[in-house]
């Protein structure tokens, strides 16, 4: 019989896929049950969607209704609305029979869900007018998770992925004003707030003026210590009759400085490339695939920076560095002025293609085939003639 590849490019959710965090799963399990709201940051496809998914595994069993909003696509304050609103008629699980219109009407005040039952599926649409100030009903969805709470006697735990995406929309100020008036005041539901964006999130929750101002206890999601990574590589390999040896396991560790979305892709690719044994050069090749297969989309990041964030980012990926602005850096790296680099700093770290390390201090590609690229590739660097 033809073996099923065991590694995993898709979000996990059964734990026997799922290494490690023990640490911070039990921190996020912790504050969900005592009420508590959590910041859960970290680059992209570091695990965090994994993570709230395995968690939420947990609290279902213990009874504890979890909803799930991805506001990655959230485009206007309507998208918003309606998103969190299907996030907790999903989350509620109710059966579909006669009385679930009645059911789903209560649950807002203003907003009329209308439902279309089809042959395999139901979909509900709401029906809205904008409040005075013309924004859609934000605070009937936010009341009716408090409300749910509260009649139900229920815990309800809300995630909202790629949380930093509110930022981007008009009035956004305004917007997160009303989501921590809701937020705050309910009683039995606990909220994470995740996404990859770390200077913007982390920004938004420890300014003094903005709505979220310390209003949830941060968790960061770091590497997956080496360990625990090569182990797991090996007993998934060792799962479907093949062997990799230790020091390629190793290798794809290295390669991939302990990303686990790139370990799991690297992984995937050797084991194709696997009949009985993964070795080094196996690994090598599996590698070379991968940097291939990403340089599409390290193009079109590279075609949307301007000039000047080039120069950073090429810099970087030849050279991390904890001091960026030294004479010597700035020179060497012919960076035309300190507050045009500070500024494309500062630009790369909002979008996450730059990180400042914090084990090292240092500044560095979060991405570590996006650096692999940049430095095979001399003819991006940039002339300044
Ligand atoms: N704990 C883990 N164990 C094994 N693989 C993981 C783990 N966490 C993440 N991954 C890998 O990383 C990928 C990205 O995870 P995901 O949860 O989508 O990250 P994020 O939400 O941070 O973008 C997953 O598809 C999986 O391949
Ligand atoms: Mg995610």
């Amino acid at each position: 019989m033809k073996q099923i590849n065991p590694f995993q490019l898709k979000v996990i959710s059964s734990p026997e896929l799922f290494c490690d965090r023990e640490t911070e799963l039990d921190i996020l399990l912790d504050h969900v049950r005592n009420g508590a709201h959590t910041l859960l940051i970290s680059p992209r496809r570091y695990g965090k969607t994994s993570l709230i998914e395995i968690a939420f595994r947990q609290l279902r069993s213990e009874g504890v209704v979890c909803l799930l909003a991805d506001l990655y696509r959230v485009d206007s304050a309507d998208t918003l609305v309606q998103t969190i609103a299907a996030a907790l008629i999903k989350g509620l699980h109710w059966k579909p029979d006669k009385t679930l219109t009645e059911r789903l009407r209560g649950l807002f005040r203003s907003m009329v869900p209308q439902i279309t039952i089809g042959e395999k599926s139901i979909s509900v649409a709401f029906q809205y007018s904008k409040t005075s100030d013309e924004l859609p009903p934000l605070d009937d969805v936010m009341d009716a998770i408090g409300r749910f709470a509260q009649e139900s006697g229920k815990r309800v735990c809300v995630a909202f992925d790629e949380f930093q995406e509110i930022t981007e929309l008009p009035r956004s100020k305004h917007i997160e004003g009303i989501m921590r008036e809701y937020i705050q005041r309910q009683e039995g539901v606990s909220y994470i707030f995740a996404g990859s964006r770390r200077r913007i999130l982390t920004k938004m929750f420890r300014e003094k003026k903005r709505p979220f101002f310390k209003l949830a206890f941060t968790v960061p999601l770091p590497e997956i210590p080496e360990e625990d990574f090569t182990q797991y590589v090996i007993d998934r390999f060792a799962k479907t009759g093949k062997t990799c040896e230790r020091l390629a396991a190793q290798k794809i560790y290295k390669l991939s400085r302990g990303y686990p979305y790139y370990i799991q892709k690297l992984a995937f690719l050797s084991w194709g490339r696997t009949v009985v044994r993964c070795s080094r050069p196996t690994v090598e090749k599996a590698h070379r695939a991968l940097l291939e297969m990403e340089s599409g989309e390290f193009e079109a990041i590279w075609q949307g920076l301007s000039l000047v964030q080039k120069q950073v980012l090429r810099a970087l990926a030849f050279e991390p560095t904890a001091s960026p602005y030294a004479m010597s850096y700035v020179t060497r790296h012919r960076f035309g002025s300190t507050s045009g680099l500070r500024k494309a700093l500062m630009v790369l770290e909002d979008k996450d293609f730059v990180e400042r390390y914090p084990r090292t201090d240092e500044y560095r590609l979060t991405d570590p085939y996006l650096a692999y690229w940049m430095r095979e590739a001399p003819e991006r660097r940039i002339s300044l003639e």
